[in-house]
Order: C-alpha cells, then sequence, then structure tokens
C-alpha cells in the first residue's frame, strides 16, 4: 500500500507499506513512521496501482482502490530505529482490508547469498511497480549480494544490511523484499541507490534486515500471529520454545531473561529437556535459587527425555526448539531431526549449533584421542578422532536435515573468544564430564588434566603478549599466575525451518 504524509512544510512524503500476517498488522520503515501522531495524520492507500503497470500516471492522478485516513483506525504499535521497522495495525475492520487486499508472510529464516527476489513499491509515491531486474536492461533478475553488508552514509554506518540490485528509488521505502523461491518476505527496504565506496556502480545496498532469529523472537507474538488461521481465536497459546539437551541451561536462561523479561513480557513457556538428571538438577537448582530468575520458574517445565525421540513432547506443539551444542552432537542424531521436525509447528524453526571441526576444544581432544591410542596395545580397536565424530560436516548436516523435511536450512560459521578466568575450574569441569571417563580407561586422570592443562596454556599463548621476559613460573599449577587464559573457538549456527 502507499502511505502518504504532509510535512510541516508542505511537502508529501510517500512510502510504501503492507499488511503483515492475518492480524491487520501493517509493516514499513521507521523513517516513515515513528509515531502515533504521524499515523493519525497519514492517508493508507489500497491498490495504487494501474492495467498493466502503466506508469504513465502521477502521484496526484493514479487510480487509488481504497482509502484509510480517519484517525483511530489505525494504531501505531512498535518501532526500531536501529533495523528501521515500523509496526502498525489496522483496528477498524481489519478483516476487510485482509480478505480483499491480502497480506503477507514473513520467512523467519533470512535470505540467502544468490537468493532471487522481487519487491513491490511505490516509488515516487506513483501507482504499484515491481522491481524484479536489476536494471533497466530487464537482463539480470534481482538478487541478493551480502548478506551482511556495512554501509556508511552521510556519516552514519549502517551494519548488517542485505544487500541486493534491484530498481528502487524513494517512495520505495518501506517495501516487502520477497523471495522469488517462496513468495514470503525476507527483508525491509530502506535504502535505495546509495553512493558506496568499494561498491560496484549499479549495486544498490539496500534494506535492514529482519534479524534472523534475534528479531524473530523479539516479535515472537507478531510472528505468532502472522501465522494463525483467520478463523483463530484471538487468545493465543503462548510460544513455546524446547530446549534439547539443555545442560545446565544455558539457551534455556538466554530466552528467559531476553523474553521474560521485555516489557511486555512476551507470552512464552519452556521446555527444558536432557538426558543426565544431574544436568536438569543443576538447572532446577539455578531456577529456583538465582533471585534473577526465580520470577520465571512456572514458565519453565524441566523434563527428562531422549533428545533423539522426544518421546514427551507433542507433535506440532513447538515454535522454535533450540540446542546448544546438543543434538547436533548426539550419535544417530538424524533420528532426533525427524523428532524435532514432528513436535515443529508448521513454519516452526529449528536452531542449533555446532562445533567446526578444526576449532580449538575438538583439537584438544583429538590430541588426548591420539595419547589414549597410543596406550592401547597392537590389538585394542583405536578411538576414533573425537572432532570426525563430534565436529559439524556442514554439507552432511544440511542432506541431514532436508531429508528430515526441513527446508531453508541455512548454515553461519562463528567463531568467538571464549575468557577462562578459572582454568582450573574448566578443566575441573571437562575430568567430571562422563564422555571423559572412557579417556581414562587408558589415561590416568593426571595424565588427561596434565596434557588439558598444557593444551589450554599453547593454546591461549597465541592471545597473550607482554612487553617485559617475566621469569618463568616455578609453580606446579600453570595457572598460578592468575591471568585470565583466552582461547578462540569456532562453530556453527544452523537454521532451518518446517
Ligand atoms: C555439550 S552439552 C550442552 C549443554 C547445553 N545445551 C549448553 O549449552 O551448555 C550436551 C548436553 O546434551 C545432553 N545429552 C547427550 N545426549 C543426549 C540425548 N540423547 N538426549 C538428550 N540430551 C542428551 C548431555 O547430557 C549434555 O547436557
Amino acid at each position: 500500500m502507499r502511505t502518504q504524509l504532509t510535512r510541516d512544510d508542505n511537502a508529501i512524503v510517500t512510502c510504501t507499506a503492507w499488511l503483515w500476517g492475518n492480524q491487520g498488522h501493517i509493516v514499513t520503515n521507521n523513517q516513515c513512521f515513528s509515531s502515533q501522531e504521524m499515523v493519525d495524520a497519514a492517508k493508507f492507500g489500497f491498490d495504487v496501482q494501474t492495467t498493466g503497470c502503466d506508469d504513465s500516471c502521477t502521484f496526484a492522478t493514479c487510480p487509488i482502490g481504497e482509502s484509510l485516513i480517519e484517525k483511530g483506525n489505525v494504531k501505531f504499535i512498535k518501532f526500531d530505529p536501529t533495523l528501521d521497522y515500523a509496526v502498525l495495525q489496522i483496528t477498524t475492520d481489519a478483516k476487510h482490508f485482509l480478505s480483499t487486499y491480502g497480506y503477507l508472510k514473513i520467512r523467519l529464516v533470512a535470505p540467502v547469498l544468490g537468493e532471487k527476489i522481487y519487491i513491490p513499491q511505490h516509488s515516487h509515491g506513483k501507482a504499484k511497480m515491481i522491481a524484479t531486474t536489476d536494471d533497466d536492461l530487464g537482463s539480470k533478475v534481482a538478487t541478493i549480494h551480502y548478506t551482511d553488508y556495512t554501509v556508511v552514509r552521510n556519516g552514519t554506518t549502517y551494519s548488517h544490511l542485505i544487500a541486493y540490485t534491484a530498481d528502487a528509488v524513494p517512495g520505495s521505502s518501506g517495501s516487502p523484499v520477497l523471495s522469488r523461491e517462496d513468495n514470503t518476505v525476507v527483508g525491509l527496504h530502506r535504502m535505495s541507490k546509495l553512493s558506496l565506496v568499494n561498491t560496484p556502480p549499479q549495486r544498490h545496498p539496500t534494506h535492514a534486515r529482519l534479524q534472523l532469529m534475534n528479531k524473530f523472537l523479539t516479535d515472537a507474538e507478531y510472528q505468532h500471529g502472522a501465522d494463525t488461521p483467520t478463523t483463530a481465536p484471538t487468545s493465543k497459546a503462548p510460544f513455546h520454545f524446547l530446549d534439547v539437551g539443555c545442560g545446565p541451561g544455558v539457551l534455556t536462561f538466554e530466552f528467559a531473561y531476553r523474553y521474560l523479561n521485555a516489557s511486555p513480557p512476551t507470552d512464552i513457556r519452556i521446555t527444558a529437556t536432557d538426558l543426565s538428571d544431574g544436568m536438569l538438577h543443576q538447572l532446577s537448582e539455578r531456577l529456583k535459587d538465582d533471585p534473577s530468575l526465580q520470577g520465571f520458574a512456572s514458565k519453565v517445565a524441566v523434563v527428562q527425555m531422549d533428545g533423539l525421540t522426544l518421546d514427551k513432547v507433542e507433535s506440532g506443539s513447538v515454535d522454535v526448539v533450540g540446542s546448544n551444542f546438543g543434538l547436533a552432537l548426539f550419535p544417530g542424531r538424524s533420528r532426533g531431526w525427524t523428532s524435532a521436525h514432528r513436535v515443529l509447528k508448521d513454519e516452526g524453526v529449528l536452531m542449533v549449533t555446532a562445533w567446526d571441526p578444526k576449532s580449538t576444544q575438538l583439537r584438544w581432544f583429538d590430541e588426548i584421542a591420539e595419547l589414549f591410542n597410543a596406550a592401547g596395545g597392537a590389538e585394542d580397536e583405536p578411538m576414533a578422532l573425537p572432532s570426525s565424530i563430534v565436529g559439524a560436516d556442514k554439507e552432511k548436516m544440511i542432506k541431514e536435515l532436508q531429508e528430515a523435511g526441513f527446508r531453508n536450512v541455512e548454515v553461519y560459521h562463528t567463531s568467538h573468544t571464549i575468557v577462562f578466568d578459572d582454568p582450573n575450574g574448566m578443566i575441573d569441569a571437562i575430568m567430571n564430564n562422563p564422555l571423559t571417563a572412557k579417556f581414562l580407561e587408558r589415561l590416568t586422570r593426571e595424565q588427561m588434566k596434565s596434557t588439558l592443562a598444557a593444551l589450554l596454556e599453547r593454546d591461549a599463548g597465541a592471545n597473550f603478549f607482554q612487553a617485559e621476559e617475566q621469569p618463568g613460573s616455578t609453580s606446579a599449577d600453570l595457572f598460578a599466575d592468575g591471568r585470565p587464559r583466552l582461547i578462540s573457538f569456532a562453530a556453527y549456527t544452523i537454521l532451518a525451518r518446517k
């Protein structure tokens, strides 16, 4: 739809907006609307279009299917200047507009490099046009060229942009960027025809991406509403997050803080599951004892369960399945993918993290496995290198997920530096992990601990520099100086949709 607002200096500003989901929400840019006053003063024009996309009409003469103008018909709901979006909602007879003009759905998974797109828009406030190519010759299909782009415009840096090539000019701000593959919205157009440094001149990086999981979850209620059938009752079930292999609760608590603490709180419930009762005990104790988490206890169900079967979770009952270094590492994980797919609602999202086989800690375990193998006799079966078992092979993982029925599988490579303030504590935690027991069949505890300490110290050395030569430590404890040890890790975050 076309929006129209008259500024104080009498200039008319037009933008593009669109209906999102079946609850009458309107999405556009924050630069177009940032307050209820602006909404009250605006005109919303539906079906501003001509037969055959004839563009001979002007802003003033283009035919309009219907206008929504009266104050009180549209509510300003929320905005985000960084992501440059604004969400409004039709409050009077939304059903009429939805059934007459239809609505769009947002894809929860971000666009991928090379994805083909198109952009319906009201350039210069004129009749609807659809940008399908990246130049006026119509030879190249509009395509995503960058998925994490940074640009400086008028002294301001804009980061995490999706950049694409598509015809777009002023007035198209707020337009939906649609995937040609599934006709869902994969972006919100925000800037056109920038002068960019280091960028081929014909490319017009645009758009703040609807930031993947973060954005999706922040606006969980709206996302949910977008996919509810029109006949559904207005009272929705809470958003359901399932943490598989939750361990002591890293992901569960991240969700709890972020979404239950939101104002107003997101109506969300969390099911935290793990095979190990020790892990679940740790999580429950923290939920009970940590004052910052106590308020969430009633929203978190702690259930002992095999992540490969998820047999205590109803089919089609979960909005997001998350598993932080869990499901992707479980032996026989294909069964786990199938179960995750079963419990997810249609359009639900799977988010798992997995280690890069070359990541530091997997190299440590490979070296310990080599010691283990060297300690065995000629007739002993050698242990496979841990990196080859739990390290993620991304192509294999994508294939497995597709075979389990997931679509839009995306894999992001991430690298992190972890600061160990208490390196000995970390080594003790490894020593107490049940998986370590296997190594202790051939190595002594002392041997394993000192090997881990030496490996940690070696790799932390790559991240530490000191001007003055220090006297060597005489302590048996490599970490007696109390300095933190910084270790780099590499992993994958994998997103997929049912
Ligand atoms: C590397 S830990 C990750 C824990 C947690 N997600 C975190 O981020 O700290 C893997 C977890 O998976 C659990 N686990 C292993 N096999 C499992 C299975 N088949 N079903 C459920 N949980 C399992 C372990 O008990 C452990 O808590």
